[in-house]
């Protein structure tokens, strides 16, 4: 494999060799989508537990700052809505030339076996793989099945997935079924699963994903069991558990109810030099704190040290955090264990500043 294809596969596909994908591509078929109506403000509170993003160049381009440092796999297929005739009958609408200005990691497309189009759409897939491999872009298939879902079982989605495989896809995204073994085990590429089946609970989503990656799915692109939940952030940390740290259905459904509790610190005000959020009282754990474009210039790429000052006393407090992908995150937890003072549920009125290595700025968390 070529350095620039490798390199790609290994931004997707992290050091444990499993990924989490986050689709929000849906509105290329289906329109504004419920709770993807307004895709920045789904994408980002997800994107920082995100391995990749599956978007179209639209999304990608209106919704995504491009100082984001998150892999982009970019859905290159389309030309079909739900109000039309056919959903199968999918063409190439991204070229490959625009799928490297946008710096995309990888590509997306439709396959549609066992439709009235189904060898168009391979003939795609090939043509697709064809240019990719010319640049050095994976190519990610996906098994659609247009609005016939009772083709989601083992036998109609290893037959798509390793056809996928043959004609040269990097990746094939396919449902979750159950014998999921006979989908993984016949495809020679790494397999993730997208959707799964309409369930009433999250359990029920953490046990079907959890099936599938002890029946060799590398991961996961999910979006709906996610970003439709009322807890989207607690939803993702759940999966991003089940997917990279080998966690059971039980301990992602602690982890969603403990995270769900009230963790997310809600953006109140934001001006150009400072980000008020409000700190829920049984806020724990870890937060974020997004920083809009206009403040991006505070913090670059890097370590920042932040001092913390409570109720105006000054606490000397540092803190690591990763500002690239536009937040501010760490552990309250550990401010909260060293700082009797900052007992959660008192109101308190919290200031970050950074102090290195730009000048000094300050983020408000106001109780
Ligand atoms: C839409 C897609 C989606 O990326 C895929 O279906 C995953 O999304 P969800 O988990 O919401 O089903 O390919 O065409």
């Amino acid at each position: 494999m070529d350095w620039g294809m490798a390199n790609r596969m290994a931004q997707l596909i992290q050091s444990d060799g499993h990924a989490l994908f986050l689709p929000v591509d849906h509105g290329y078929f289906q329109g504004p989508t419920t709770k993807l109506e307004e895709p920045r403000k789904t994408i980002e509170p997800l994107l920082p537990y995100a391995d990749a993003l599956f978007i179209t160049r639209g999304v990608l381009r209106s919704s995504v700052d491009p100082d984001n440092t998150r892999p982009i796999v970019l859905r290159v297929s389309g030309g079909t809505s739900m109000v039309g005739k056919d959903l199968a009958n999918e063409g190439i609408t991204t070229s490959m030339e625009e799928a490297i200005r946008l710096n995309a990691s990888a590509v997306g497309i439709s396959i549609f076996v066992g439709s009235d189009y189904e060898k168009e759409s391979l003939l795609n897939l090939s043509k697709l793989v064809d240019e990719g491999e010319r640049y050095g872009i994976p190519v990610m298939a996906v098994t659609a099945v247009g609005r016939e879902l009772e083709k989601r079982d083992a036998r109609y989605l290893s037959l798509s997935s390793r056809i996928a495989a043959e004609l040269g896809a990097r990746v094939v995204k396919t449902y979750w079924c159950q014998d999921f073994e006979k989908v993984s085990g016949g495809c020679p590429v790494p397999v993730i699963m997208a959707g799964g089946p309409q369930v009433d609970t999250e359990l029920e989503v953490f046990e079907f994903v959890y099936d599938g990656m002890q029946k060799g799915a590398i991961g996961v692109n999910l979006g709906r069991n996610i970003w439709q939940n009322d807890f989207p952030v607690a939803m993702i940390k759940g999966i991003r558990a089940l997917v990279h740290q080998s966690a059971t259905p039980k301990e992602a459904q602690e982890i969603f109810n403990s995270e769900k509790k009230g963790i997310e610190l809600i953006p109140r005000k934001s001006t150009e030099d400072s980000i008020d959020v409000v700190l829920p009282p049984s806020a724990s754990m870890e937060y974020y704190i997004p920083i809009r474009p206009a403040n991006r210039g505070f913090f670059p790429t890097g370590i920042t040290v932040i001092e913390l000052e409570a109720d105006g006393v000054q606490i000397e407090t540092r803190c690591h955090n990763q500002s690239a992908d536009g937040w501010i995150g760490s552990s309250l937890n550990q401010w909260f264990k060293s700082h009797p003072e900052l007992s959660r549920g008192r109101n308190h009125i919290v200031r970050f500043t950074v102090i290195k290595p730009m000048k000094k700025y300050h983020l408000e968390i106001v109780k």
